[in-house]
């Protein structure tokens, strides 16, 4: 297998190795040696995340660390503050130190746990991300922002804390359900299709290779994706404007999805439609038809499924629930063209209602 493509995010505490490649968790992998060396390791994971990748994780680990194993619930469900506290108990019952490393073997949602409890355990200790899904590999574990959620209301309590290091392995990818690969596409589809022409373009090319879990294709793909979001996070980490361009699809995806009360599409899948309606938008203040038109073809083959059919009235009210957000105006990120966007939270409310109402009509089954 071929040395890992090395990348690094700076930030304003250091600078933070990023590592894509295959075989890189049973490789022994020298940086992830380093990170734990001399310490208390706690490995935090799901089960059904360790019982598929845990294993060489677990003895690249052991041999250089004082290894503590911990799960956490799978999933979304991981992201809670009972979650929080079993990890902070238990690192203290085991030994935990302000030397002690944390490690996130799993998607985002073991992630932005493992993270949250790494930046609050005794003010902040180390920690490594080891993300297992392609949306934690290409976003998720990028750019340092942590957090869980609160009941009916996400990533309410969360801090940014930098990991130390990121390991992607693209070969955890294999036992990937193709839609959870999906759904990490349209993320990567949201960042080159604003920010970088050359990076679209190649994602056209590797389309099929990348929708058939290619790894081969995946590793020149997800390292792009990082360069993306990497570069965007050092101009912003904290996320002003700049970070926030990284929001393209998502004003209309969070209603979706909580309007479906989070079930029954992905996020990545929310996301895809979120983008078609900000190509719409953009339509109407500038965006090159040719443009729309390729951005749409691409998603397009992705394969969205079916949206539900969902009253106007429930969308338009999700979208302007958050008061800030209602009274600023909605904040929507729109394409200008290939690898150009704007921010823009002037639209008449009016004008973008009826484009709902047509976009929500003719996508709904
Ligand atoms: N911090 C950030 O900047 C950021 C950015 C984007 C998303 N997120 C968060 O990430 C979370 C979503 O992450 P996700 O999409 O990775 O989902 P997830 O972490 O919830 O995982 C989804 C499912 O995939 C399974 N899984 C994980 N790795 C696997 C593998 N290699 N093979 C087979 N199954 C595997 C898990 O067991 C789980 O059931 C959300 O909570 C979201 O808010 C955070
Ligand atoms: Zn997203």
């Amino acid at each position: 297998l071929a040395a890992p493509i090395e990348l690094v995010l700076r930030h304003p505490g250091g600078a933070c190795p990023i590592l894509v490649g295959r075989g890189l968790l049973g490789a022994a992998l020298e940086p992830l040696a380093a990170a734990v060396a001399g310490r208390t390791a706690f490995l935090v994971s799901s089960q059904q995340v360790r019982r598929l990748h845990g294993a060489p994780a677990v003895a690249s680990l052991a041999a250089a660390a004082r290894l503590v194993e911990l799960d956490v619930a799978d999933g979304e469900a991981a992201k809670s503050v009972r979650e929080a506290e079993r990890l902070w108990r238990a690192m203290v019952e085991a030994g935990g130190k302000r030397d002690s490393v944390l490690v996130a073997l799993g998607g985002g949602s073991v992630g932005d746990l493992g993270g949250f409890v790494a930046a609050t355990f005794l003010r902040g200790i180390r920690w490594v991300q080891v993300p297992t899904t392609l949306l934690a590999q290409v976003d998720a574990s990028i750019g340092g922002k942590t957090g869980i959620d609160l009941p009916g209301a996400k990533n309410t309590v969360g801090a940014f804390h930098q990991p130390h290091l990121v390991v992607a392995d693209a070969d955890t990818l294999a036992t990937l359900d193709p839609a959870e690969l999906r759904a990490g596409l349209f993320e990567m589809v949201k960042m080159a299709a604003l920010l970088d022409a050359a990076e679209l373009e190649r994602l056209e090319e590797r389309l099929p290779d990348l929708l058939a879990g290619d790894p081969e294709a995946l590793v020149p793909a997800i390292a792009g994706s990082i360069a993306i979001k990497a570069a965007v996070v050092e101009e912003d980490p904290y996320e002003g404007d700049r970070r926030r361009l990284l929001n393209f699809g998502h004003t209309l995806a969070h209603a979706l999805e909580a309007v479906l009360d989070y079930r029954g599409l992905r996020h990545g899948e929310a996301v895809g439609f979120g983008m078609l309606f900000a190509i719409e938008l953009g339509e109407g203040r500038g965006l090159p038809a040719a443009d729309a038109g390729r951005l749409r073809a691409l998603i397009g083959r992705m394969g969205l499924p079916d949206l539900p059919e969902l009253p106007l009235e429930a969308v338009w009210e999700a979208l302007g629930r958050d008061k800030k957000a209602r009274e600023a105006g909605l904040s929507w990120v729109l394409p200008r063209g290939i690898g150009r966007a704007e921010i823009t939270r002037d639209l008449p409310a009016e004008r973008v209602r009826e484009s709902l109402r047509g976009f929500l009509r003719r996508r709904g089954r």
